[in-house]
Parts: C-alpha cells; sequence; structure tokens
C-alpha cells in the first residue's frame, strides 16, 4: 500500500512514518514545514535505511498536492497537518479555520478525483470537551472549547457526511489522547517552537535549564493529589495505531473512531516525579492558578480500538519521560 502522509515532518507525522517504512509500507510524504524542520526528512531516512519521495507543497494548495497525485499512484492518505496550538487558536480564529478544514477538504476532494478514497485522520481528545464519563469511549458526548478543537470535530463531521455520500469511502478517525516521548535513536522527537504549552516539551526545557521552573496549573482539582490527570501515550505506540488503521482500511471500507490512549490517568506531580526518577535530573516547580479550559481529569477507554484493530500500547511511563529526556540529550 502507497500511503500519502500529509504533515509528514512533524512530531507525530514523523514518528508514523518511520513505523510504516520499518512495516513495509511504500510512503510519500508532504510538508510545508510550518511547525517542523526539512532534516526530519533525512532522520527518517536515516532511521529506516528507506527511502521515499517528499514534495514541499502546504496541503491547502490545491494544484501543487494535486501533481503529487498526478505523479504518485497513491492509495490512501493519512492527515497530519493541521495547526494544533489551543491558545494561539482563540487569538487567531481564521488561521485555523481556514488551514485546518481547507487542507482536509483540498485532500478528501483528490483522494475522491484519484480514487482512493482511504483517509486517516488526526483528531484529538479534545472533541469529548467537558468528559460526559471517565473512562472516555467513543460514543461519549461531543463538545468543544476552543477553535482548534472545532476544528478536529468540523472535519470529524465533514468525513461523516462523506462517507454517508458514498460508501466507498474507507475512514479512520484517531482521537489522540496526550502524546508524549521520543524514538529510541534520539533523532526524531518534539521540537515545539518558543515556549511550549505542553507538559512534557515545559519539563523538559525546565530540566534542561532552559526555562527556570515549572508551572503546576492548580493543585486543587478533585483528582489523586489534585493536579490534572491525563492520559499520556508514548508517540511510537500512537504512531503504530495508524499502521493498524491502515490495515483495516485497506481490507474494508467504512467510517470508524477510535480513542488511542492507554487507559491510564497520571497527574501532573506523578508526571514530574517519574521524569526527575528516572532521568536523574531536577525539574523544580511551583503550584499555580489553574489554566482557564482545563478540565481535571482525561483518560480514554481504548478497548474499541484493541477489539477491531488490535491497538495494545507497549510503553510504559517510564519509557516515554526516558525518550523525551534522551532526545533532548542526543540534540544538545
Ligand atoms: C492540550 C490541549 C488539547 C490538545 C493537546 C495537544 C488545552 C486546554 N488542551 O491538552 O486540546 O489536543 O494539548 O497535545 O490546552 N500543565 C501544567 N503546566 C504546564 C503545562 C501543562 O501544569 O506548563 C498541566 C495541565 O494543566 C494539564 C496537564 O499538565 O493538567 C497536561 O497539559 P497539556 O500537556 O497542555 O495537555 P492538555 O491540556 O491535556
Amino acid at each position: 500500500m502507497k500511503v500519502l502522509v500529509v504533515g509528514g515532518a512533524g512530531y507525530i507525522g514523523s514518528h508514523t512514518c518511520v513505523d510504516l517504512l520499518n512495516n513495509r509500507f511504500e510512503i510519500v510524504v508532504v510538508d510545508n514545514f510550518s511547525n517542523s524542520k526539512p532534516e526530519v526528512i533525512d532522520k527518517i531516512k536515516q532511521i529506516t535505511g528507506k527511502d521515499f519521495n517528499f514534495y514541499e507543497v502546504d496541503a491547502c494548495n490545491q494544484e501543487a498536492l494535486e501533481e503529487v497525485f498526478k505523479k504518485e499512484k497513491i492509495d490512501g492518505a493519512i492527515h497530519f497537518a493541521g495547526y494544533k496550538a489551543v491558545g494561539e487558536s482563540v487569538e487567531k480564529p481564521l488561521m485555523y479555520y481556514h488551514n485546518n478544514l481547507l487542507s482536509a477538504l483540498v485532500l478528501c476532494e483528490l483522494l475522491d478525483k484519484y480514487n482512493c478514497r482511504k483517509i486517516v485522520f488526526s483528531s484529538s481528545a479534545t472533541v469529548y470537551g467537558v468528559p460526559e464519563r471517565l473512562p472516555l469511549t467513543e460514543d461519549c458526548r461531543l463538545s468543544t472549547t476552543n477553535p482548534y478543537g472545532t476544528t478536529k470535530l468540523m472535519i470529524e463531521k465533514i468525513l461523516e457526511d462523506l462517507y454517508k455520500s458514498n460508501n466507498d469511502w474507507g475512514i479512520c478517525i484517531l482521537r489522540y489522547f496526550n502524546p508524549i516521548g521520543a524514538h529510541s535513536s534520539g533523532l526524531i522527537g518534539e521540537d515545539p517552537n518558543g515556549i511550549p504549552n505542553n507538559l512534557m516539551p515545559y519539563i523538559v526545557k525546565v530540566a534542561n535549564k532552559e526555562l527556570p521552573e515549572l508551572g503546576v496549573f492548580g493543585n486543587d482539582y478533585d483528582t489523586k493529589d489534585g493536579t490534572g490527570v491525563r492520559d499520556y501515550i508514548h508517540v511510537c505506540d500512537l504512531a503504530h495505531g495508524h499502521l493498524l488503521a491502515l490495515n483495516k482500511l485497506a481490507k474494508e471500507n467504512g467510517l470508524n473512531y477510535y480513542n488511542l490512549g492507554t487507559g491510564h490517568g497520571y497527574s501532573v506531580l506523578e508526571m514530574v516525579e517519574t521524569f526527575k526518577r528516572v532521568n536523574n535530573v531536577d525539574v523544580p516547580y511551583k503550584i499555580k492558578e489553574r489554566r482557564a479550559g482545563d478540565i481535571a481529569e482525561c483518560y480514554a477507554d481504548a478497548t474499541k480500538a484493541l477489539n477491531e484493530l488490535g491497538f495494545k500500547t507497549e510503553y510504559s511511563l517510564e519509557d516515554m519521560c526516558a525518550s523525551a529526556w534522551n532526545y533532548v540529550v542526543k540534540n544538545k
């Protein structure tokens, strides 16, 4: 199967490319490097020892993306290309709606035109808004609290309508929980621009003394230690979920939703303590106010992905923390 990976140089995209190449998939990668670096393409080749075609194309540019479809005989696509910073989406909603929606529309139109109606879409647990119940199952109530989340939910709806209009489509919507960690080679990992918003990249920068201390956003939640609880998943486990989704789409058409998480919730303080212990580094922190829009707890019921895709996570929280640090140490 020849898979078009749109946004393949990004954090989750690059790890997925490695997993696909290591499992004898053919890939064609497209990225505009808006939130990634060109070196990543060579690193993917270095890790896997495999070659593939890369095109520097903005997925919103229909003509440019169509050139790729004309040159390559594509069987289906994974759509990773999207802006993902919640705060920025509140400040620049038009930029988020434009980029995230248009890239999805353009890609679907081309998959339709070139008769390769298979798509794996990167959604997010953010579509569950304030969880109706825990653990979250795929049929829980959906709602969003920021433009980023709304783009994910809108694209889910577009894909749903597309499938209703033509059952020849094979669609897997993957709702990611909190991906962290990096490939064991230390060659690819998470590299956010500027001051990170998310917990693990922030911890890493504090451990590396690039930032003085971590602010823990609230210790008065109704959770095990009062700090926020999330379902952190190793990015390599998450990446493998895409391969399993493609395997399903190779066999049958359909519209499928899957939670990709471990099913375990860890608190902010558990994350900090595990990171310190595993890597033998200091991570000073201070308790701060709650962050607006945060929820107390969020973790997956990933039984559907297990039963229908065979999705099982392999990496522990210790592995996630060790690999995130290894990436920084190797790239100092
Ligand atoms: C956030 C987004 C979510 C998005 C995901 C992408 C919000 C409200 N949600 O999820 O929509 O899909 O990133 O990965 O932004 N924390 C601190 N200090 C920090 C950073 C985070 O204490 O400096 C805490 C948070 O309060 C939370 C936990 O760490 O309890 C995880 O936060 P984060 O990594 O930002 O992920 P989410 O908020 O779950």
